[in-house]
């Protein structure tokens, strides 16, 4: 049977390579949403391009590790160490990803981006004309192209110059802010108009939605209706395992487990989430040796310096509650910086009794769908930041609170703790209906399908 051809383009390939030698590789699966919710699409007939996360100088390194991914199915882009500090670790990651997720710069921070601003994008356009390259060196007629995410809000233009008939389609895994914020981006204009060159442009949300075409009406002075950028959302995760369970459960058996998974990024909340924590142990005395809290905070964009005062600042404060909380036998948070496989995470998603999700901001957040996908056998409560995208879908089931108020989201940790079970039912079946409905699946499928009937209207106009 035919199966469509597909061209997945993302930043990161879901597979991340570690060099054993001169001509050797070894490859690790990528951490984050955008890999995870792209591995769970199995019905096209898809090839990946994008960066391994590995600056690799020379030929014969190259060479190998391009053999190594293409089993994988993986085709690399190979971005050197000044292009991914300038572009990556500068334009990407210090600039537009706290921008579209609504988070300031520190202070001392913003003149010096103001001044780097303008290298960093020339960077960041080189940077997406060298995915461009590599896409068109391995496109083929009739196939159709995925670009992913804000790495990437260049490539759709520079693909479309190369050719004006590539299927292409642009997929934003972060929230699209308010167009005041888009506002005050310098390089504003260049940005939407790229992204419009695509044939398809989706969002995880009706809002992101909205905000990007009126982005583009007041910034563009286009005309915008709700089509006119067509909205495409809902993804979400599958999930099964049991061997680890058993484990966990005699680990950490008559205390409830309580769980944060998160890469450790200022947009989750994980300041928030312990203080919030700690202040209702303060309040609970009841509760400090029958709860624990398991946070899992998954190392990220190491090199940026945001990244590593966060990482003192988390390990500052679970070393003060744990100080002040814990006795010789048990402390109440146990940290972990690093990432589970899949299995692990599965196990413990089962085990919990409260997931805390506290993004400050987050496209959609796939870890509450996944907590929930695994959750039918303990009905546990989902404790969600409603500035999570996913508090538009799993609201009804989950316990809301917003992540600034630590008073609120102390008083959540209590209610969903003590929550008859009654309660925990309806509202995790509410969330259990949504998380089987729409599968990450289910969204490829439809995005690539309105990706072709885009250029089949579109052709018809013309
Ligand atoms: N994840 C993982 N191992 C870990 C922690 C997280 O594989 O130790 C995965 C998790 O299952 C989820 C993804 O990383 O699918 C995180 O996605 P989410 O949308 O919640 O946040 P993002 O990292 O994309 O901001
Ligand atoms: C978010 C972004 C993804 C990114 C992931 C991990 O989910 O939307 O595009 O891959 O974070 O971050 P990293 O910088 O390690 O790729």
């Amino acid at each position: 049977p035919f199966r469509q051809r597909l061209l997945v383009v993302a930043n990161r390939l879901p597979v991340s390579a570690v060099r054993r030698g001169e001509d050797s590789w070894s490859l690790d699966i990528s951490a984050g949403g955008l890999v995870s919710a792209l591995l769970g699409v199995k019905q096209f007939e898809a090839r990946w391009i994008g960066w391994a996360g590995v600056n690799v100088p020379d030929e014969i390194g190259q060479k190998a590790l391009t053999k190594a991914l293409a089993e994988k199915r993986c085709i690399p882009v190979f971005l050197d160490e000044e292009i991914v500090h300038q572009y990556y670790n500068g334009y990407c990651n210090n600039i537009l990803w706290p921008l579209f997720h609504y988070l300031g710069l520190p202070q001392e921070d913003r003149l010096a981006t103001t001044r780097s601003f303008q290298s960093q994008f020339a960077a960041y356009k080189k940077a997406n004309q060298m995915f461009a390259d590599v896409v068109n060196a391995h496109y083929e007629e009739g196939d159709v192209v995925w670009c992913h995410d804000y790495h990437l809000m260049y490539l759709p233009e520079c693909l479309k110059k190369y050719n004006t008939k590539m299927k292409v389609g642009w997929f934003l895994h972060t929230p699209f802010p308010s167009s005041e914020i888009h506002r005050t981006l310098p390089s504003r204009y260049e940005l939407l108009r790229s992204v419009l060159a695509a044939d398809l442009v989706g969002f995880h949300t009706y809002d992101y939605a909205r905000h990007f075409v009126s982005a583009c009406t007041r910034i563009l002075g286009l005309e915008g209706t709700p089509e006119g950028v067509e909205d495409q959302g809902k993804l979400t995760r599958v999930a099964a395992v049991q061997e680890h369970i058993k484990e966990l459960k005699e680990r950490f058996s008559g205390r409830k487990v309580m769980l944060g998974v998160d890469r450790l990024d200022m947009i989750k909340g994980i300041p928030q989430k312990l203080l919030a924590f700690e202040k209702f142990l303060e309040e609970n005395p009841y509760w400090r040796d029958k709860v624990v809290l398991l946070q899992i905070a998954v190392p990220t964009r190491t090199d940026v310096p945001e990244y590593q005062k966060l990482t003192s600042q988390v390990h500052e404060i679970v070393g003060r509650i744990n100080g002040r909380f814990g006795t010789l036998t048990a402390v109440p948070i146990h940290h972990l910086d690093c990432s589970l496989d899949f299995h692990a995470l599965c196990a413990l998603y089962a085990v919990t009794d409260v997931a805390l999700v506290t993004s400050l901001r987050d496209g959609m957040n796939l870890v509450s769908y996944e907590f929930v996908a695994c959750q039918e056998a303990k009905k546990g409560v989902l404790v969600l930041s409603e500035f999570a995208g996913a508090a538009q879908s799993l609201g009804a089931g989950a316990v809301l609170v917003n992540p600034w108020n630590i008073t609120e989201v102390a008083a959540s940790i209590g209610q969903a703790l003590n929550m008859p079970a009654e309660e925990r039912e309806k509202r995790h079946c509410h969330n259990f209906h949504h998380v089987t409905e729409h599968t990450a699946q289910e969204w490829a499928e439809t995005f690539v399908s309105e990706l072709n009937d885009s250029v089949v209207e579109a052709q018809l106009r013309s």
